[in-house]
Order: structure tokens, then sequence, then C-alpha cells
């Protein structure tokens, strides 16, 4: 089996402290967090406000996490470069708001950047296999994308089982990464079904120790 990856997102984490919340789960080499998920939200294509790319260009010159930009934001063909070209690691964009997903995934690799495209809860799958091709990481949300501290929604495992039959069969050739409800008791199920690398927000930073919050997530995927 594969090393779990594990992306906290630093939607639960103190906003006015950022840099700090990336150093507190940042480890020695193989311990830290392998990638930090920074929820951008527009209050259009989900009811609530968050961070962007200003915030996106500081966090990127203040810590060496790769960083996992997920665009919860309308017109992400106007929007979503500028995240690849300040230095984002992945950048994805939600394809219920993407109007060309193929030009997007070009421009993203283009830029230098990993694309990666995401689902909702009641998206399916199987309309988008083509267009995935041109995508690096699929991002499956386990609840409705918004806000953090919500329940998982197991019911989307079996997207998570239709991407990785899709992977390991060669049809398709990217990172599946679940987003939503995930904990030490939801996360078995998930990895059980496929996922590669799993978003966590309030169970890493509303633990006391964020970076034991890490290790016991990746241990507990890893089983
Ligand atoms: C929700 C965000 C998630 C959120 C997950 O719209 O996309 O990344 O931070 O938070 P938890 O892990 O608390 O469900
Ligand atoms: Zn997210």
């Amino acid at each position: 089996s594969v090393r779990p990856l594990i992306a906290p997102s630093i939607l639960s984490a103190d906003f006015a402290r950022l840099a700090e919340e990336a150093a507190a789960v940042s480890g020695p080499s193989g311990e830290g967090a392998d990638w930090l998920h920074v929820d951008v939200m527009d209050a259009h294509f989900v009811p609530n406000l968050t961070l962007g790319l200003p915030v996106v260009k500081s966090l990127r010159a203040a810590t060496d996490i790769p960083l996992d930009c997920h665009l919860m934001i309308e017109d992400p063909d106007r929007w979503a470069i500028g995240y690849a070209e300040a230095g984002a690691y992945n950048v994805t964009v939600h394809i219920e708001a993407a109007e060309d997903p193929v030009r997007i995934a070009k421009d993203l690799r283009a830029a230098g950047a990993k694309a990666g495209l995401s689902v909702k809860p009641g998206t399916p799958l199987e309309p988008y296999v083509e267009v995935l091709k041109h995508y690096d990481t699929l991002l499956v949300m386990s609840v409705e994308p918004g806000f953090g501290g919500q329940e998982f929604i197991a019911e989307v495992l079996d997207k998570v089982r239709t991407a990785r039959h899709l992977v390991d069969t060669g049809h398709l050739r990217l990172v599946i990464e679940i987003d939503g409800g995930i904990n030490t008791e939801t996360i078995e199920a998930a990895a059980e079904a496929g996922v590669d690398c799993f978003v966590a927000g309030s169970a890493v930073y509303g633990a006391d120790d964020p970076a034991r919050a890490v290790r016991a997530l990746r241990e507990q995927a890893a089983r």
C-alpha cells in the first residue's frame, strides 16, 4: 500500500496566525503535513467567505508545505490561473462552476501547477471521466462545501471506489483526495475505498496538538 497523504485545512486554523499554524503541522520530513489545504470561498459558489489570492501569496512565502488550493468560487475559468502563478502546488476548481474545465487544466499545468477537479456530494463522476484525463487530482467532497466541522457523508465513497477502479485499470492517472468530515473515525472507510490524500480541518486544528493529530490520521489511514 502507498503512504497516505495528509492535508490539514487552514479553514479551522487561526487566520491571524497563518504562518504559525502552517508551522504547527510542518514537522520533520515524512512526519508532518504533506500538503496544506487552503479553502478559497467567494460567498457566491458557497454561502461563506474566506480568503483569496493576496493571502495565498503571503502564505506561499511563509511556508515550505505545498499549498493545495481548493477554489469554491464562481468563474474559476477567470481566477484559477492566478493561484498557479502565485505558486500553489495544486489548484482545484469545481466542475459545477467551470465553463471549460479542460482549458483550465491545461492553463494550470502550463503555469507549473497540478490541476485538480472537485465534485460536490451530489455530483456524479461518470459524465466527467474524459475531462478527468486532463487532471492530476480529483477532490471528492464528503460534505456540502462551505463550512468546516460538518458530518462525513459516507455515500460519496461509491465515487471514490469508481475513481480508484479507473486509476487502477489505467483509465485515469490522478491522486484521489477526500474533503469534509475526515477524522480518526471516518478515515479508515475512506482509505479502504481508495483515497490517496485526506483533507482534515477541525480534526487537525481543533486538536490540542495539530502535529500529533496529523500523525494519528496517517497511522489510522495506513491500517
Ligand atoms: C469545506 C472545506 C473543507 C473543510 C473541511 O467546504 O472544503 O476543506 O475545511 O473541514 P472539516 O475537516 O472540519 O470537515
Ligand atoms: Zn476544502
